[in-house]
């Protein structure tokens, strides 16, 4: 009699799972606005495009009502496409230990990962610096994020530098929990969302998780595309693989969050002037500034570059395109033993909890 009721657990446990149909599963982390809902719709076009690779997408959100709102509206532009919400704050390792096992028995596998949620937090915007960046280097000015000054020790709950386990840890984590569902998907990718002012002089090995250091984002953006990097040494051998984009400049409430609404306009009206004016960089919609996500995820893996990074650029007249080049001065060693240093932290918090 227990063996019967304990077989038929296993079957209903089994039934539930969405079953391995024709349907590629892409988890987009942030997905409820900018990069990350445009990289949802670039897929579902795909799909609608190519009836022979579909996607389901699960829209990786740690807000239920604004991920509700994006799946709606997804569903306007393409109403029989394949939706699920999954909630994660990826700034929480227990969010997403918890997380990664209710994934783990409800599908089976993961084609594409994108690791695309993150933050840029800020005390003030310092505007004395946009008529000195003006004289001095005006590139910079629609470039750069100088003019946001970034808090200096700020910590998680759990006791992580703040921007650190948002933009990478919690990925990392993720990846980690998530292998064998992305190794049972044939030929995974993961794709993480850099930027274009990740800088390696931003980053210390010592101070990885930049609590002293005053560029916590461009640090964590050097982080991103050097442990993507890395992570190809491990994963590979499992038909895992992994690359590094960045969107180019654009108008998302990463920045227009603490700018204020005039300051917001003004700062668009800037990027299209600087466009007008040549400045590639400046894709400004998160279509455009999706396009190497989808370039990556989308292109035979053999015409890829993993030492690369994938950028998004667009001409005077706003067509997109994308450009790779190499990630300054990566060093394998260097990137090593810093997955290293972030596999420990994994096991200390699983001793933890
Ligand atoms: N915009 C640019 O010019 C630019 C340039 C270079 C790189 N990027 C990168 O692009 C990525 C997407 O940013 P975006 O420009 O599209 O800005 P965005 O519109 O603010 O999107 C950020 C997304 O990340 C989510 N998020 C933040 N913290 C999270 C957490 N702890 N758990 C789960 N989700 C969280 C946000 O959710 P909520 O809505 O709930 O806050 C939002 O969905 C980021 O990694 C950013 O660094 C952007």
């Amino acid at each position: 009699m227990k063996i019967l009721k304990h077989k038929k657990r296993k079957k209903q446990k089994r039934q539930q799972k969405q079953p391995i149909s024709s349907s590629k599963i892409a988890l987009i982390t942030g997905a409820n606005s900018g990069i990350g809902f445009a990289i949802a719709q670039r897929l579902l076009y795909h799909s609608s495009q190519n009836p022979l690779d579909k996607y389901r997408i699960l829209l990786g959100c740690r807000n239920e009502v604004k991920a509700s709102k994006a799946r709606t509206d997804l569903l306007k532009e393409y109403p029989n496409s394949l939706i699920d919400i999954v909630i994660v704050d990826v700034s929480s390792v227990n969010s997403i230990f918890k997380f990664c096992r209710k994934l783990k028995k409800k599908y089976d596998h993961i084609d594409l990962l994108f690791c695309n949620a993150g933050i840029l937090s800020c005390v003030y915007v310092d505007w004395w610096i946009f008529p000195h960046q003006l004289l001095s280097n005006p590139k910079e000015l629609f470039t750069d994020t100088k003019s946001i000054i970034q808090p200096v020790g700020n910590l998680t709950e759990e006791g992580l530098g703040e921007t650190f386990a948002c933009n990478i840890f919690g990925h990392y984590v993720m990846i980690h929990q998530l292998e064998d569902m992305l190794a049972a998907a044939g030929h995974a990718r993961i794709i993480w969302t850099s930027s274009c002012t990740a800088r390696r002089d931003d980053y210390n090995p010592i101070d990885y998780q930049c609590i002293e250091g005053s560029s916590p984002y461009e640090s964590s953006k050097y982080i991103t595309d050097i442990i993507s990097v890395a992570l190809n040494s491990r994963l590979n051998q499992r038909n895992i693989f992994s690359f590094t984009t960045h969107p180019g400049v654009v108008a998302t409430n990463i920045v227009s969050d603490h700018l204020g609404f005039v300051m917001g306009k003004l700062m668009k009206i800037g990027f299209y002037t600087a466009r007008i004016l040549g400045l590639k960089e400046e894709t400004i919609t998160a279509w455009n500034g999706s396009y190497s996500n989808y370039i990556v995820a989308t292109q035979p893996i053999e015409n890829l570059n993993k030492y690369h990074k994938y950028g998004s650029y667009v001409k005077p007249w706003g067509s997109v395109y994308y450009l790779d080049e190499l990630i300054d001065r990566y060093n394998e060693n260097e990137a090593l033993s810093l997955l290293k240093k972030l596999d420990d932290l994994i096991l200390e918090f699983k001793k933890k909890h």
